[in-house]
C-alpha cells in the first residue's frame, strides 16, 4: 500500500512558520494585505476564495475581498484592479480565474502590478520563472515541490510525468521542475489532451503528477510499483447526497494506493498546499513592497 502524503499537516506546519515572519513584518509596523476578487457565481470558485480569505485571517494576513457581477462590464474589473494597484495596504492582488468570456484573461492578468502579482501569473514573473529567477512561483505548482520535498520524493534526477498543460498548473509545475536549483533537476514530459499514448508515458515515470481536470484519468493500469503520485485534480462529479455531488481527483485512488509508493489524496492533499503557497507569496510581496527582509518557510 502506497505512503498518503497528507497536505493539510505539511500546510499548517508552512502557515505556523509563516505566522512567525508575519510577527517580524509586524514588528516593523508592516501588516501584508492580499485582496481577492471574484467575478464569478460559480460555487466552487466561491468556496476556493473563502478558504482563502480564512487562511489570511488565521495568520495575520490582511483581507481584502471584492465581489464584481459575472455580467458587468470588463471594465469593472479593470477599473478595480487599477485601484488596488495603487493602494498600499494590498501587497497581494488575487483575481479568482476563470473569468467571464467577455473579460480578455490575459488582459487580466496584464492589468495587475506585477509586484503585488502573488499568483505569479503577470507575463512578467512568469518570464522570470522561466529564465530561472522566479519572484513569485504559481501557487499550486510550488505546492506540490513543497509536497514532494516533505514526502522524500526529491525529483533531481528523476523523470517525472505531468499530466495537463494548463498555464496555471502544468506549465509552471513542468518549468519549476527543469530549473537547476533545489526541488527541481527532473527530466520533464508534459503530456495533453493531444497526447498519443499517456499511459505509455506514466508507465516510465517515477514521479505522476496529474493535473488534467478529468476525474479519475489515472488508474493502476498506468503506473508502476515505485511510482509516486500527485493528484491536483478537483473535479465536482454528481452524487447522491445533499449537496449534489462529491469531489473526484483526477487520479482513481483506491485503484493506484494499492501499487504506487506515495501518494495525496483529494482533498487534504494539493489544495491545502496551494492555499499555504499564496500566504507564502503574500508575505514575500510585503517584505518586498516594504523594503523588510524576513526569512521565509524553507528559504
Ligand atoms: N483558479 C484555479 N486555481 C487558481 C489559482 O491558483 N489562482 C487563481 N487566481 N485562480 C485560480
Amino acid at each position: 500500500m502506497a505512503h498518503v502524503i497528507d497536505g493539510n499537516e505539511v500546510g499548517v506546519r508552512i502557515q505556523n512558520e509563516l505566522s512567525a515572519s508575519v510577527e517580524r513584518l509586524s514588528d516593523s509596523g508592516v501588516t501584508p494585505g492580499l485582496a481577492t476578487v471574484l467575478m464569478s457565481d460559480d460555487g466552487a470558485s466561491e468556496t476556493y476564495v473563502s478558504m482563502k480569505q480564512r487562511a489570511c485571517e488565521q495568520i495575520g494576513i490582511e483581507g481584502y475581498h471584492y465581489e464584481i457581477g459575472p455580467d458587468e462590464p470588463a471594465d469593472e474589473l479593470f477599473d478595480r484592479i487599477g485601484e488596488l494597484n495603487e493602494d498600499p495596504s494590498v501587497h497581494g492582488i488575487l483575481v479568482q480565474m476563470p473569468v467571464p468570456d467577455h473579460v480578455d484573461e490575459q488582459r487580466v492578468l496584464r492589468r495587475i502590478d506585477p509586484l503585488k502579482d502573488v499568483d505569479g501569473f503577470h507575463p512578467e514573473n512568469v518570464g522570470r520563472l522561466v529564465a530561472g529567477d522566479p519572484r513569485y512561483k504559481p501557487c499550486t505548482p510550488h505546492g506540490v515541490q513543497r509536497l514532494l520535498a516533505a514526502a522524500d520524493a526529491d525529483p533531481a534526477g528523476k523523470d517525472v510525468v505531468v499530466v495537463g498543460r494548463s498555464n496555471i498548473v502544468g506549465k509552471p509545475l513542468a518549468n519549476l521542475l527543469v530549473q537547476k536549483a533545489d526541488g527541481g533537476n527532473a527530466t520533464v514530459t508534459v503530456c495533453h489532451s493531444r497526447t498519443d499514448d499517456i499511459a505509455a508515458k506514466t508507465l516510465e515515470a517515477d514521479i505522476v503528477v496529474a493535473a488534467a481536470g478529468v476525474p479519475e484519468l489515472i488508474d493502476a493500469e498506468m503506473i508502476t510499483d515505485g511510482t509516486t503520485v500527485i493528484d491536483v485534480g478537483v473535479n465536482r462529479v454528481d452524487a447522491d447526497n445533499e449537496k449534489g455531488y462529491e469531489l473526484a481527483g483526477d487520479v482513481d485512488f483506491e485503484d493506484v494506493e494499492e501499487k504506487a509508493e506515495a501518494i495525496t489524496p483529494v482533498p487534504g492533499g494539493v489544495g491545502p498546499m496551494t492555499i499555504a503557497m499564496l500566504l507564502y507569496n503574500t508575505v514575500k510581496a510585503a517584505s518586498l513592497q516594504e523594503g523588510v527582509a524576513i526569512e521565509l518557510p524553507g528559504q
